[in-house]
């Protein structure tokens, strides 16, 4: 009996500790031997209009159809007809202004009473006490004996900030004031009131917040810019996606059309308005209030290099498939061509000079472009060689994107070969995949075929289906895997050079995607744990490869462990990131050499259970968190709880 406890206890020990030892690993990393550069534009931002991104989004106008150009021109417009007033509203079409058509004709019934018009915004508008806000509208009043009060509503309709246009002169001109509101609304609202006499016709109904990102009126909004920045990217891809397709050629982007004055840029339906039936939005437009030039612009304060991505001639091969004819090209081409010239022309080039009439003399350094989104097939191979042939002749200097079609499929692989036959710059791969797809593909680019063309991870996140609310798809799940994968984008940062999850941002109430590196309501904004991972990468990228294996190998899932190691030449700091997906803590015995290191390492971490997420309004659950441990003869020794993405870094001595 006796004996047999004892052998009980033996065995149950050797388990243990066999279990312990399973999980301390010993990684080698080797300092001294430095692989390929990083490129400075490993990390980057994915923007399209998608999820209310640009307009109810970004783009700080808080006016919905602020030109009345929507199919319906009433959509985000009511009447406002107090103690029974009724006035006249007409849609008035103007054939010689084909950018902006219409406007609209108010006409009051009592003189004595107000008459007007409220605005809903999108899905309300986020008012802030305090804040100061930039109402202006274009007037030109048919009988002049009207003033105008504005308002900014709450919900129940009380009046947060409110002044007055005394009067109109003749003519179309722009008006402006200027509203400080004494309460915060989230779901608030305009409204116009105009008394007197008289007959008006008003446009380009605006309101923006007075603190947009760098105060820079009718801009940007700065708390969602704040968190690009803080991702410090590489580059900005824009302005998508499939809105570069269009779901027919007449509704593709046009970037000619998205610069100049606001008010000559064309609106046009957002093909996202209809794209899902489960998701239908057909207030979705977009006005191009941001467009190519406010594109340029926030590249250049992000220090990012700017990857705007063109249409090759196709439509979505999801939707219309058109193409246009292979001797009609001459467009497509010359918008590529008047492309590079309104970025990087001088301003007596004709696009040059609209670029500094813009207030930008200086040119964007364009390095970058994109010929065609997701496209497919020998269409596209037959569009991109005449793209590529005329930019290779006209302009060297610029890097070319090609695509790779929508998934890793066979469309994929068809499309490699012909590229490396055309010997293309850079392919943009695109995986919205299920987290094991992730897990298992960290080594994806560990065995690719190093002479031909570098890849662009274009647009990736990792799809779980676990939760429903909006948020919840961005779940600890999904950012953990995509973790895992990024250390083999980074291992194999001499074939990638480009990576951004996609897509970038969903408004709460209006999003048609899911999931999302960023969610916003109309107040407020929260990063999901998927940024906060892309964030550990993107600011600790380094500039070059480093070794790090364990018994000669590199971390691909082995034991649910994946690492990478890079190191940044001019701190000298290694960044290991280590990504444990296993339920269970690991101990890790870092043993550096190549370097001689200083006594502390610091070691931050982002961890949690796979079905939490980060909530908009909520608290933030992801953040990382930081503690130092010792380090000796260059061994250290870090934990790696469970479910976890580590950034340990490690800095020379001097
Ligand atoms: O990111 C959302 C969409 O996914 C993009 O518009 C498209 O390129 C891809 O299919």
């Amino acid at each position: 009996m006796i004996r047999s406890l004892i052998l009980l206890f033996l065995i149950q020990l050797g388990i243990l500790m066999g279990a312990y030892s399973q999980d301390v690993h010993t990684l080698v990393v080797d300092a001294g031997k430095t692989l390929a550069p990083v490129s400075p534009t490993m990390w980057g931002i994915f923007f399209e209009d998608i999820n209310f991104a640009a307009d109810g989004g970004i783009y700080a106008e808080m006016v919905k159809n602020r030109s009345f150009e929507f199919r319906n021109p009433m959509i985000g417009w009511k009447a406002i007809e107090l103690d029974g007033n009724k006035g006249e509203i007409l849609t008035i079409n103007r054939e010689d202004h084909p950018a902006n058509l219409r406007f609209v004709r108010l006409a009051n019934a009592n003189p004595s009473q107000s008459f007007g018009l409220s605005n809903e915004g999108f899905r309300g508008m986020g008012i802030r006490q305090g804040a100061t806000y930039l109402f202006s509208l274009w007037a030109c009043p048919q009988e002049n004996d009207l003033s105008l009060r504005v308002e900014l509503n709450d919900e129940k309709g009380n009046v947060l900030a409110s002044s007055s246009l005394e009067s109109f002169q003749s003519g179309w001109k722009e008006y402006s004031l200027t509203l400080r509101a004494d309460a915060t609304a989230e779901k608030g609202s305009l409204r116009l009131l105009f008394s007197g006499k008289g007959l008006i016709d008003i446009d380009m109904v605006s309101l923006f917040p007075a603190d947009t990102w760098k105060n820079r009126p009718k801009g940007l909004r700065a708390d969602l810019v704040e968190l690009l920045d803080g991702l410090r990217p590489g580059f900005i891809r824009f302005p998508g996606g499939c809105i570069v397709e269009g779901y027919q050629l007449s509704e593709r982007y046009q970037w000619k059309k998205t610069v100049g004055p606001i008010e000559e840029r064309t609106t046009l339906r957002s093909r996202w308005m209809d794209e899902f039936r489960h998701r239908l939005t057909p207030d979705y437009y977009q006005s191009f209030g941001l467009g190519f030039y406010e594109y340029f612009l926030l590249s250049e304060d992000l220090g990012a290099e700017p990857l705007p991505i063109l249409n090759c001639g196709m439509a979505c091969q999801f939707n219309s498939k058109e193409v246009a004819a292979l001797n009609e090209m001459e467009p497509y081409i010359q918008d590529a061509l008047d492309l590079v010239e309104f970025a990087n022309g001088d301003s007596t080039t004709i696009w040059g000079k609209l670029r500094a009439d813009m207030g930008h003399p200086e040119p964007f350094r364009m390095k970058y472009l994109g010929i065609g989104n997701e496209q497919w097939g020998p269409q596209y191979i037959e569009r991109y060689q005449i793209f590529h042939r005329v930019l290779k002749e006209k302009h060297p200097e610029i890097e070319l994107i090609s695509a790779a079609g929508p998934t890793t499929d066979e469309r994929n692989a068809y499309l490699w070969e012909e590229l490396r036959k055309l010997d293309a710059d850079i392919i943009d791969e695109h995986y919205y995949k299920e987290p094991a797809w992730f897990l298992q593909n960290a080594s994806r680019y560990d065995s690719f075929d190093r002479n031909g063309p570098k890849v662009f991870a274009g647009e990736y996140a990792s799809h779980t289906r676990q939760q429903e609310a909006p948020e919840g798809r961005n779940n600890w799940e999904a950012a953990l895997s995509e973790a895992a994968f990024m250390t083999g984008l980074e291992r194999n940062a001499d074939i990638v050079v480009m990576c951004s999850y996609a897509p970038l941002f969903a408004h709460k109430e209006a999003w048609q995607w899911n999931p999302n590196l960023i969610w916003f309501n109309n107040l407020k904004a929260m990063p999901t744990p998927n940024y906060m991972v892309q964030k550990l990468f993107s600011t600790h990228r380094g500039d070059h490869v480093v070794p790090v294996t364990e018994k000669g190998s590199p971390l691909t899932g082995q034991n649910q462990l994946y690492a990478s190691t890079t190191i940044d030449d001019r701190t000298q700091t290694l960044y290991v990131k280590l990504v444990n997906t296993s339920e269970r803590e690991k101990k890790v015995v870092l043993d550096v050499s190549g370097a001689r290191l200083e006594r502390n390492g610091v070691q931050e971490v982002l961890a949690g259970s796979p079905e939490q997420f980060n909530q908009v309004g909520g608290t933030q659950l992801f953040e990382t968190n930081s503690r130092a441990f010792p380090v000796a003869r260059g061994r250290a020794e870090v934990i790696l709880p469970p479910r976890s993405v580590s950034l340990i870094k490690l800095k020379e001595k001097k």
